[in-house]
């Protein structure tokens, strides 16, 4: 009862939601500290999307972004690996155990995926 209690909270808070189950590996990974289920070879912006409202917040300005065009041109869904590496999320796809950042390293502000 309380998983779908989480579940349901997570996916109000979610700005996707997967409308069709999809085939693949059931992989764990993190997004700026928290442990998040995904499909294997999902997108990351995808993975971020449908586990939280943003997807990172505008260099310049603070705006939550939630990537633009979704094929690789528009350069407004960079994140950043614990290492430091910078990624496009639209074409990324996900890996167990990654560990994700929606906010530069540098930065050390919690992210919207942060635990309060
Ligand atoms: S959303 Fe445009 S490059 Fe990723």
């Amino acid at each position: 009862m309380a998983d779908l209690a989480e579940r349901d909270a997570t996916r109000h808070r979610a700005q996707l939601v997967r409308a069709v189950a999809r085939d693949g590996r059931a992989i764990t990974l993190t997004i700026d500290g928290r442990e998040v289920a995904a499909t294997e070879d999902d997108s990351v912006l995808a993975t971020i999307l449908t586990h939280g409202p943003r997807l990172r917040h505008l260099e310049f300005g603070g705006e939550p972004r939630a990537g633009f065009c979704l094929m690789g041109a528009c350069q407004d869904c960079w994140v950043w690996t614990a290492q430091g590496e910078r990624l496009r999320a639209c074409t990324t796809p996900v890996r167990a155990g990654m560990a994700l950042l929606t906010l530069p390293p540098a930065f050390a502000a919690p992210g919207p995926f942060a635990t309060p």
